[in-house]
């Protein structure tokens, strides 16, 4: 069943503004998408209406705060079709989740002797972490290459994969390629050899069904901003037995159950909260779970199914279109079935912030730069890219827009 755009595109205010006198063209959701109204209603409704901390008091408004983030867990919980709102924590976004993942499991858990492996076709925040980690505990981080066209090499990533692997990190979709990986085949091979596996699902699960069972991963992490929901909110989902294993990784109110001063030892002992909490030190960002929640009830009204056949169609269209444009490079896999609805590319001769800055002129927002993955650019010997990405608010008309002024650059 296919959505239309042209009914969501109501749903979203920004998507009436009118830059330099051209309606605005929205080609950067990859970066960040847009927030329909349901959602800025709930950002509002909560602060207008439900406002208070939650888990701390008995009165009726932090009742109701509290039962209205726990129903964000679950609705999250849900989407992914995790066991329940215990695997399910909120953090500030993907790059926090990730850095969870290392500080609070890696840097307890890895030896000298241990390795990490890692894409060549990471965001750096699956790659900084890990380095930074690696100077404390001396583990080894392996990254496995990429074909020319940034898909992955099945059998390479086999052949590297060793007893020494003890967690095996990768990003569901590429931000720069919009390449998808086939999850589940590394699941299996890593899990083959004993190790975990990190998805980075920042540019899958706001675009395709993920299923956190059928694929069988360990963690995942993503962002709401990027999938209709607001900024400073994102989710790592672990798996129960690995999160209830692991040490909290930020310490404070609410994670734990007990501190007690003991007066003979004259020091504290501290028992962990269940989890989730056990990883949500502090107050949370509360009025972002609600956010979250209410975007992910618009993106379940419209169907998973739908927001990819949308972006499947658009990204097909989109590169068969690219084609017209003699000055134009498009890279990573050419079958635009074999990719979400991200578009990277150069026009020869010109910087891609040149790119970026013409279609800004004509009100068309796209990307420009190394995307966060510099390593990715330096294997296709790039300097940098331009890079139009989609959503379920773009149309076929803006993409024709989109390659008139295209070539009206190329022209140049
Ligand atoms: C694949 C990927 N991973 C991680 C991130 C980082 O996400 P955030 O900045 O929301 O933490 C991004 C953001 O662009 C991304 O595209």
């Amino acid at each position: 069943m296919m959505l239309d755009p042209y009914e969501i595109r109501k749903d979203f205010p920004i998507l009436k503004r009118k830059i330099n006198n051209h309606p605005l063209i929205y080609f950067d959701s990859a970066a960040t998408s847009q927030k329909p109204r349901q959602v800025i209603e709930a950002i509002k409704n909560f602060y207008e209406n439900c406002n208070a901390n939650v888990h701390r008091g008995v009165h009726t408004l932090s009742q109701e705060a509290s039962e209205l983030y726990e129903n964000a867990h679950e609705e999250v919980a849900k989407f992914i079709n995790a066991k329940g709102m215990e695997e399910i924590v909120f953090v500030r976004g993907t790059t926090e989740a990730i850095n969870l993942v290392a500080y609070a499991w890696a840097l307890r858990s890895l030896k000298r002797e241990d390795e990490v492996l890692v894409t060549l076709m990471e965001h750096h925040s699956n790659i900084v972490p890990w380095e930074s980690l690696s100077k404390i505990n001396g583990f080894q981080v392996k990254y496995v290459g990429v074909n020319n066209d940034g898909t992955l090499n099945y059998e390479v990533f086999e052949n590297a994969i060793s007893e020494r692997t003890r967690i095996v990190c990768l990003p569901h979709i590429s931000n720069v390629t919009g390449g998808i990986n086939d999850v589940k085949k590394v699941v299996k091979m890593a899990h083959e050899h004993g190790a975990l596996v990190l998805v980075d699902g920042a540019q899958s699960v706001p675009h395709l069904p993920v299923d956190v069972k059928d694929l069988d991963i360990d963690f995942l992490a993503f962002s709401g901003h990027k999938m209709l929901g607001p900024t400073g909110i994102g989710v790592l989902y672990g798996k129960h037995e690995i999160l209830e294993e692991m040490e909290p990784f930020h310490g404070g109110g609410a994670m734990i159950k007990e501190v007690s001063f003991n007066t003979i030892t004259r020091r504290c002992s501290i028992s962990w909260n269940d989890l989730p909490w056990k990883f949500e030190a502090g107050t949370p960002n509360i009025c972002g779970g609600v956010g979250l929640m209410a975007a992910i009830k618009y993106l379940k009204g419209i169907g998973m199914e739908a927001v990819r056949a949308h972006e499947r169609m658009l990204t097909g269209y989109a590169m068969r279109r690219m084609k017209e444009c003699e000055k134009v490079r498009v890279y990573g896999p050419k079958d635009a079935s074999a990719k979400c609805g991200i578009i990277p590319f150069n026009v020869d001769e010109l910087s891609s912030h040149d790119v970026a800055l013409f279609f800004d002129s004509h009100a068309i927002m796209i990307r420009s730069g190394f995307h966060c993955a510099q390593p990715l650019h330096e294997k296709f010997k790039l300097k940098s890219s331009a890079r139009a990405s989609f959503y379920i608010y773009n149309t076929r008309e803006e993409i024709d827009r989109f390659i008139e002024v295209l070539k009206e650059i190329a022209g140049f």
